[in-house]
């Protein structure tokens, strides 16, 4: 008998042959072309020194917000990290994952096809409860879902994070998750030091985490990307902050304003960029007085 129903997702290999998922609703392919392991380990879990943070952390928690829970993969590479350290006695604080996410379907999929993706292996049961339950926790960690939309759960959400994988759709398809307004909220759960890294490296993206009071630097590369992003409410933290060549890039961009404001803006949003601590040279002027910064293109 023929089935009525299509199944919205459909394993794929991408061009550098790592096994993927493609969404054909938004037409994307997940970490593309990388595949899901190398984009988690490469431009999440590696990029922050999670391992050494969680080795170095002074409080009896570390929290991760993983946005987009998606086919968790960015949360599954946390646990094994956090379980390689565990595994070789390492003394480590609680770890809470907090994950947010509105379609469950992805990750129901993932898991059908697990076999395709040995990272799952292991955590199929811990993947089972945490999506009938919405937590999945031992004596040393908790996982937890935000489950709904993330502009919603991110006010509700009840740990402040130490660092945020940031991994939604891309603008184009996932607009909301990418405003001025959204990055306001995500940053009033955010510990002073901690750290969001996407992979996202758009002049529109940077300019709304700006806008939203954050510090923005050069991210690591992967895959054809050159450059992602990191962003902070303390400059210091940052390896490699948005200078005066990214400023200039900008001030001859099209893309001048946060994806969606119209151009009755630009005024108002060229003096909120020539006027931020960053870009005035300000916050790095404070922070060399305080610490020593690389800082790869203030001058
Ligand atoms: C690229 S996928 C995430 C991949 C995932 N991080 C992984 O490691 O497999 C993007 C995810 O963000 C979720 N998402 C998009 N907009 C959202 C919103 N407003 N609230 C919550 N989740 C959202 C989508 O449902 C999708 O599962």
């Amino acid at each position: 008998m023929l089935s009525l129903t299509t199944c919205q997702y459909e394993i794929v290999k991408t061009s550098f042959g790592a096994v993927s998922i493609l969404d054909k609703n938004v037409n994307e392919i997940m970490h593309n072309p990388v595949g899901p392991w190398v984009e988690a380990n490469e431009l999440y879990i590696n990029q922050s020194q999670l391992r050494d943070r969680l080795l170095n952390c002074a409080s009896d928690s570390y929290v991760v917000f993983d946005v987009g829970l998606g086919a968790a993969a960015n949360s599954l590479a946390v646990l094994h990290a956090y379980d390689g350290l565990r595994k070789e006695g390492r003394k480590l604080p609680r770890l809470k994952i907090v994950s947010f996410e509105q379609n469950l379907e992805l990750l129901k999929f993932a898991l059908q096809n697990s076999k395709e993706f040995s990272h799952f292996s292991g955590y199929e049961i811990a993947i089972e409860k945490l999506i009938s339950t919405g937590k999945c926790h031992t004596d040393s960690l908790e996982w937890i879902l935000c489950y709904g939309n993330f502009l919603n759960t991110i006010e509700q959400a009840s740990a402040e994070a130490d660092v945020v994988y940031y991994d939604p759709y891309s603008p184009k398809v996932n607009s909301e998750m990418w405003t001025v307004e959204c990055f306001e909220k995500l940053k009033l759960r955010m510990k002073p030091n901690a750290i969001l890294y996407t992979y996202s490296q758009s002049t529109p993206v940077r300019v709304a985490l700006i806008l939203a009071g954050y510090f923005v630097g050069i991210g690591t590369s992967t895959g054809f990307k050159l450059e992602t992003t990191q962003a902070s409410r303390t400059f210091s933290v940052l390896k490699s902050p948005l200078g005066k060549r990214w400023l200039s890039r900008w001030q001859n961009s099209r893309s001048q304003l946060p994806y969606g404001w119209t151009e009755d803006r630009m005024a108002d949003v060229k003096a909120k960029i020539l006027n931020h601590d960053q870009m005035s040279g300000h916050a790095s002027h404070l922070s060399q007085v305080n610490c020593q910064v690389k800082c790869n293109d203030m001058i």
